[in-house]
This record gives structure tokens, sequence and C-alpha cells, in this order.
């Protein structure tokens, strides 16, 4: 099995909120990430596909492929956007890097022809990231 890895970077704001508590309640559990007006963050996403180099092609995807499916279906909805507001597949979410990496991955599973896809890293700051592979 081979490991195909896709970089790409976004900046987007959001706010960790819960409307289900009080604001009190938020700001002890988020501190100034709760703040109503939002604050942003220069993301790096890495998405990694795997499987067996094709007999034709020697890729497991090819890597132009993957960028454009990324472009498209991710970077184009999040880039410079509020991630509360205005990502239908972040709606009704809190965005946390969590629920961002699995809403990216449910975008991108089912686009993935070639190979499958394997994990989706999301890194919201230089020291903070998580990943997410689907189950
Ligand atoms: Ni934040």
């Amino acid at each position: 099995m081979v490991y195909v890895t896709r970089r790409a970077t976004f900046s987007s704001s959001h706010i960790l909120y819960n409307p289900e508590l009080s604001d009190e309640e938020n700001f002890a559990l988020f501190d100034k990430c709760a703040n109503k007006m939002g604050h942003g963050h220069n993301y790096v996403l890495e998405v990694t596909v795997a499987g067996e180099p094709s007999q034709k092609t020697g890729y497991v995807i090819d890597l132009k492929k993957l960028k454009e499916i990324v472009k498209r279906e991710i970077l184009d909805k999040v880039d410079h956007k509020h991630l509360n507001y205005e990502v239908d597949f972040l709606s009704g979410i809190i965005p946390t890097a969590e629920n961002i990496a699995k809403g990216i991955w449910s975008v991108l599973e089912p686009k993935i022809k070639e190979g499958r896809l394997y994990s989706v890293r999301l890194h919201e700051t230089e020291n903070n990231s998580v990943e997410y592979r689907g189950e």
C-alpha cells in the first residue's frame, strides 16, 4: 500500500460557540474563541489517499486530479469564508478542527475514485492539528 498526500492551505474565520449553552458556559469552554465577532486561522490541509500504484500509470492517484478535487470540493467553499455561516457542509456544527476535518472527509470520500481516502489532517495552528480516518 502506498500513501499519497496533497497539501493545501486556506484562510477562514470561525466562532466556537454552542447555542445550547449560556454565554458564560461558552466562554468557560471556549475562552476567547467564543468571541461573537469571530477570529481567523490559516489552515493547512493534508489529504492522504491510499492504494496500489496503477500498472498503467504508476500512480495511486494522479496528484493533479487530487489537487483539482480538493480545490473544487473544499478550497473554493471555505477559503476566505466564515465557517459558521457560509459553508454548506459545516452548517449546524461547531467548526472545531475536529468537525471541519470530519466535514471535509464526508465531502471528499465519495469523490476519490482512484485509491481510497485514507486520512484528512487539518492543522489549525503551527502546534495543533487533528486527523480523521473515517471511523
Ligand atoms: Ni479558532
